[in-house]
């Protein structure tokens, strides 16, 4: 059964998904402040099809695009990104850290960062992000509120999004809010790989690409799952693993990747 046709696009049998070769990874993260609209617009300019962003809500419920628990790393703040209002977060720059040229960049809210990449024309990877530790009511409010937001937001003429979780509550209330596929979210590949997706009606597997092997890249590829490694910043590291079968790539640097020939 082959997933990937001539122009390098995943089909999996019996959804619509259709996912490329290289997906930029918080936007652009090696070369702007990852998550943030300028990343997501670098992406896009080094020729990335997709972005992957990680969505969280703030204290007052609202969706935003960051990836740490705290504040600290990516940002002026302090503290629990959840911890802060959006008023709150709204004063924040997360643009500095990275570089001056990036001074006064927000913490974009998921509709301004859904609104940023459907005006690219880009596709997405909606990654809800839950702290860690958290509970299942947490990852389920979070992942409902994400996506009833995404899905009223995104446009019909670009490609269906791809929702994915390391947190299988925020995956299950996915399923129950759209239609959207779903992928799950490993650190490495449990011996149960195969229930745990097939109990969340997860079509895709997405695993450090550090922790992967040729053959389970190749049992997860014979399943009848699309499999997804993160997070690949070198071409000869993601050309291996596109020969073992991995359909695509997260990367901070798709600028890198997408000129490659089985890209
Ligand atoms: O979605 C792929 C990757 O982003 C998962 O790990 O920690 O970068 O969100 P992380
Ligand atoms: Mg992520």
């Amino acid at each position: 059964m082959s997933r990937n046709g001539p122009a390098g696009g995943l089909f999996p049998p019996g959804n619509a998904l259709c996912v490329p070769r290289v997906i930029g990874h918080r936007g652009a993260a090696a070369t702007a402040p990852e998550n943030t609209l300028a990343s997501f617009t670098q992406a896009k300019n080094q020729g990335a099809t997709w972005v992957e962003l990680d969505v969280q809500l703030s204290a007052d419920g609202v969706p935003v695009v960051f990836h740490d628990d705290g504040l600290e790393r990516t940002s002026n703040g302090h503290g629990p990104l959840t911890a802060q209002t959006l008023t709150a977060l709204r004063r924040l720059d997360a643009g500095s850290w990275f570089g001056p040229a990036f001074a006064g960049e927000g913490i974009p809210t998921l509709a301004e960062a859904v609104a940023t990449i459907a005006a690219l024309g880009m596709g997405l990877n909606l990654e809800v992000k839950l702290p860690v530790g958290a509970p299942p009511e947490q990852a389920e409010r979070t992942a409902r509120l994400a996506l009833a937001e995404a899905t009223a937001l995104w446009p019909a003429h670009l490609p269906t999004p791809l929702v994915s979780s390391f947190h299988p509550a925020a995956l299950a209330e996915a399923a129950r809010r759209s239609v959207w596929p779903r992928g799950l979210l490993l650190e490495r590949l449990p011996a149960d790989w195969r229930q745990r997706a097939e109990r969340l009606g997860c079509v895709s597997l997405h695993v450090a690409a550090t922790t992967l092997t040729a053959s389970q890249a190749f049992a997860v590829r014979e399943s009848g799952l699309a499999l997804l490694a993160y997070t690949v910043n070198h071409p000869a590291r993601a050309e291996r693993l596109w020969q073992w079968g991995v359909d695509g790539v997260f990367s901070d640097a798709p600028g890198l990747l997408t000129t490659l020939p089985f890209a």
